[in-house]
């Protein structure tokens, strides 16, 4: 049994990966800024209790994470795998930000949610990922982050979100080389979530997630610091 930490495990991907960790014995703590309101989450606690811990966590709110912390430590002293998975497609989740309608604010948001949250949250729980087994970073980020793949405009806040993280990425594979601790960027594929819901995208998340657990289970050390896909494909930065 492993311990594992997953952001934004109310809905979408983050909720697929609370199953299949569950499904496959290990214990999960997620948080979400409104947990209450996944019905799905319920479901899934009814048929796992105890190895299911769900607290309140706004990743961009240190006061939010440094409680989700206490809460965590009251169960281990340890974490194994660390997902940062929360995650946001726009500063209101609704704009589209074209150029011309930019909103600073906005922007901004997005950066903290996607880029800065994940490596804080890599921050407060580094003493619990030090003592965990061959643990595991994964910073969920998106082909989108590719500079080498983009060959459109728009999207700014996005995509440079997950550039940013692609780069916290590979400078914390270099910060954490001495500790045994693997950090990897991880893109899910293009799938069906409420973030997705106006594109078509081909792909279920049940089949995104075995995916990205079969390429979580099989890192070694000298993966850390790569951009992998679903698949377990290294993509350019
Ligand atoms: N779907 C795709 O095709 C795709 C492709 C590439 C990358 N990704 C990445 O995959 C990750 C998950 O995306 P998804 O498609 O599952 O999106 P989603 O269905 O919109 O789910 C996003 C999750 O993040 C949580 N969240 C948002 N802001 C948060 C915050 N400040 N603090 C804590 N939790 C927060 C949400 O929970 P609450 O609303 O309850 O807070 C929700 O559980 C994201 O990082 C996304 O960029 C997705």
């Amino acid at each position: 049994m492993r311990d594992v930490i997953i952001t934004g495990g109310s809905r979408g991907l983050g909720l697929e990966f609370t199953k299949q960790f569950l499904k496959n014995g290990h214990r999960i703590f997620t948080g979400s800024r409104f947990p209450k309101n996944s019905k799905e989450l319920d479901h899934v606690k009814n048929e796992y209790g105890e190895n299911l811990k769900i607290y309140q966590l706004d990743v961009s709110r240190e006061e939010s994470r440094h409680e989700f912390y206490l809460r965590v430590l009251e169960k281990t002293n340890k974490i194994d795998i660390l997902i940062n998975n929360a995650g946001i497609i726009s500063g209101d989740e609704k704009s589209i930000l074209l150029f011309g309608e930019l909103n600073q604010e906005l922007l901004s948001k997005i950066l903290l949610v996607n880029s800065i949250s994940p490596l804080m949250m890599t921050e407060k729980f580094f003493p619990l990922l030090k003592r965990g087994k061959e643990p595991v970073i994964v910073n969920i980020t998106s082909s989108n982050g590719s500079i080498a793949l983009r060959k459109q405009k728009g999207k700014y806040g996005y995509c440079s979100s997950k550039a940013a993280l692609n780069m916290i990425t590979k400078i914390l594979s270099y910060e954490l080389k001495d500790t045994g601790i693997v950090v990897i960027a991880l893109h899910p594929g293009w799938v069906k979530t409420s973030m997705t819901a106006n594109e078509d995208a081909p792909m279920l998340p049940n089949e995104s997630i075995s995916g990205m657990i079969k390429v979580i289970k099989s890192l070694k050390m000298e993966d850390s610091g790569k951009f992998l896909d679903w698949e377990g494909k290294e993509l350019p930065w």
